[in-house]
Order: structure tokens, then C-alpha cells, then sequence
């Protein structure tokens, strides 16, 4: 990683601007869907603190916030599958109408792992809300019932997501120079 993260990116996809339309869009969506239901938006540490920062927000109806944290071994950029909880829910979900926050559906093993964790939980209701989407990549099935943008197949930074846990605060989303992974 060189001393100016800017160097390390060799294009920029989405611009504050951009991901900013995204969350209004979506922000709307979920404030028309959950008038009168008892909304409780999840935030998948680390990835989804923008996200969620700027969603809740974007949301114009009550709504509490809660916060996770799973670990899939590995620090690369694939998933093994393997999902551990490192921090789990304060609340009691019962009578919730749970919407997880993410920042990006990849192999959808994360999701589907949670998802059917949190579903045991007895909630009234559970969806997902995810920022970016890479459908074809899914391996298992879940199914984001908002999407700020599908995205093909890259390794993208910035806006939360990170590369060996850097990058996260960067305001954009962009795409990683190959040599940055070569090291
Ligand atoms: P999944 O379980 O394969 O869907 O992986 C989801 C997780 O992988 C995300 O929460 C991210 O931490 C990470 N991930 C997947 N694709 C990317 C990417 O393009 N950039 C950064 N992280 C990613
Ligand atoms: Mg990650």
C-alpha cells in the first residue's frame, strides 16, 4: 500500500455523488416498505458502516440500528465459507421486521449463513439490503430484496470495503492496480 491510497487505484466506479443517488434510491424504497412495521436495520461489521451510516439516514421512518460481527476465515480476497460470529446482536429479535445491512453479495455463504441464523430467532420478518450485488458469483442462494447497484465480477475498494482491511475510508469505490495484490 503506498504512502497516498489514491495511487493504488487505477479506476473509480462509483463517485461520492453516485453512491450517494444509491442510498437516497434505496432509502426510499425501505421508508415506503416499512411504514408502521417495527424496523431493525443490522449492520454487518465492518464493511457496511458507510453503507448504514448514510442509510439510516436515508430512512424518514423510526427505526433502530443494531450491529454484528462475523469473521470468514482468512484475510484474502476469497470467502472459505467458514462463518464465525465475533459479535452478535444486543436485541432480542422477536417482533423485529429485521433488515441486514450489507455492503456487497459475493458467494452469498455470509448472507445465507445469517440469514437463516437470524431467521431462528423468531423475528417478524427478515430481509437483506445490500449495496452492491455480484449475482454471478452467487454459490449459494440469497435472495437481496434492495440492491444499490449489481456489479460484474471485480474486486472493488473503498466506501467501507476494504483489501486486507485498508481502503475502507476511502469516500469512492474503485478497482485496485493488479500490482497491489502482487506485493
Ligand atoms: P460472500 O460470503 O462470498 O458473499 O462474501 C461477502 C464478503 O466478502 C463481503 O462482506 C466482503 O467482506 C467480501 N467481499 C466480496 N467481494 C468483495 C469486493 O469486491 N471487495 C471487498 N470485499 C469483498
Ligand atoms: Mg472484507
Amino acid at each position: 500500500m503506498s504512502s497516498n491510497m489514491l495511487n493504488d487505484i487505477s479506476e473509480v466506479l462509483y463517485s461520492e455523488q453516485d453512491l450517494k443517488e444509491m442510498v437516497e434510491r434505496v432509502g426510499a424504497e425501505i421508508t415506503r416498505d416499512y411504514e408502521g412495521k417495527n424496523l431493525l436495520m443490522v449492520s454487518v461489521l465492518k464493511g457496511s458502516v458507510a453503507f448504514m451510516a448514510d442509510l439510516m439516514r436515508a430512512v424518514k421512518i423510526p427505526a433502530q440500528i443494531d450491529f454484528m460481527s462475523v469473521s470468514s476465515y482468512g484475510a484474502g480476497v476469497k470467502t472459505s465459507g467458514v462463518v464465525k460470529i465475533i459479535k452478535d446482536l444486543d436485541l432480542n429479535l422477536e417482533g423485529y421486521d429485521i433488515l441486514i445491512v450489507e455492503d456487497i453479495l459475493d458467494s452469498g455463504k455470509t448472507l445465507n449463513y445469517l440469514m437463516n441464523l437470524l431467521s431462528q430467532r423468531n423475528p417478524s420478518s427478515i430481509e437483506l439490503c445490500t449495496l452492491f450485488d455480484k449475482p454471478e458469483r452467487r454459490e449459494v442462494p440469497v435472495y437481496p430484496k434492495y440492491v444499490g447497484t449489481t456489479i460484474p465480477d471485480a474486486f472493488i475498494v473503498g466506501y467501507g470495503l476494504d483489501y486486507a482491511e485498508n481502503y475502507r475510508n476511502l469516500p469512492f469505490v474503485g478497482v485496485l492496480k493488479p500490482e497491489v495484490y502482487g506485493g
